[in-house]
């Protein structure tokens, strides 16, 4: 699914179109374009890829992938990538339940969520990036020993994940209600400068899969 377009958009992504691959037979070539023996770090939902682009300045030694599936957004995030000349990373405008149709089985090292759309309503509950039927669709991306990096503003939609990701059965770890006050290394995100400019605490926590979380997905 791809959202809202400008009427420059289409010129700015051919401008940056180095910054993405084509997705056609993408599972199949995945490791002609990556390397499989460096790390690979993927954020779902990147919106203008303020995180994504400075941990791939900041860490030249490992490859990104950028999910979003808003092109007007991804296009900015690819612009960033391109004013830095960045080598490492790649973006994507796909939808999260269509990942595992592009990418092959335990390619990623870490998958970053960060202040994913709350969804408030309970009918829409399945549409957040933390509720299993989601989780369900891009975990198979996750190496086992990968870990899944979740912050929010939203504490409503905190204490759901918190409860949802138990429930699948990973563990949790490095949980805070307030991670600007922690000594965590952090890379801020557009939102997280905007929410916390207003004094809104960010939660955070990091989820590893177990046994249990692969045997709850079997069922
Ligand atoms: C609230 S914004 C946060 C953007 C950015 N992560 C930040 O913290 O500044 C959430 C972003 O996730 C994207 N998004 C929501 N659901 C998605 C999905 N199912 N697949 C891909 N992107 C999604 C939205 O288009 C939006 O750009």
């Amino acid at each position: 699914m791809r959202l809202r377009r400008k009427k420059n958009t289409p010129i700015r992504f051919e401008r940056c179109a180095d910054y993405t691959l084509k997705t056609e037979g993408l599972k199949e070539r995945f490791y002609q374009e990556f390397d499989s023996e460096k790390p690979l770090e993927m954020e779902i939902g990147s919106g203008k890829g303020r995180f994504i682009v400075t941990l791939a300045e900041q860490a030249p030694e490992k490859q990104f992938i950028s999910i979003e599936r808003v092109i007007d957004c991804i296009v900015m995030a690819m612009e960033k990538a391109q004013r830095k000349e960045l080598k490492n990373i790649k973006f994507f405008c796909l939808d999260a339940g269509e990942l595992t149709e592009y990418f092959p089985a335990e390619c990623a090292d870490v998958i970053y969520l960060n202040f994913s759309d709350p969804w408030p309503k309970a009918r829409y509950a399945k549409r957040r990036l933390t509720h299993r039927r989601m989780v369900e669709k891009f975990l198979p991306l996750l190496k086992e020993e990968g870990k899944i990096c979740f912050k929010t503003d939203n504490r409503p939609l905190f204490d759901f994940s918190v409860e949802e990701f138990t429930e699948m059965g990973f563990r949790l770890e490095e949980l805070t209600y307030d991670l600007h006050s922690t000594d965590t290394p952090n890379v801020m995100t557009e939102y997280e400068e905007r929410f916390s400019s207003m004094g809104t605490p960010i939660n955070r926590f990091v989820a590893y899969p177990t046994e249990a979380t692969y045997k709850f997905f079997e069922q």
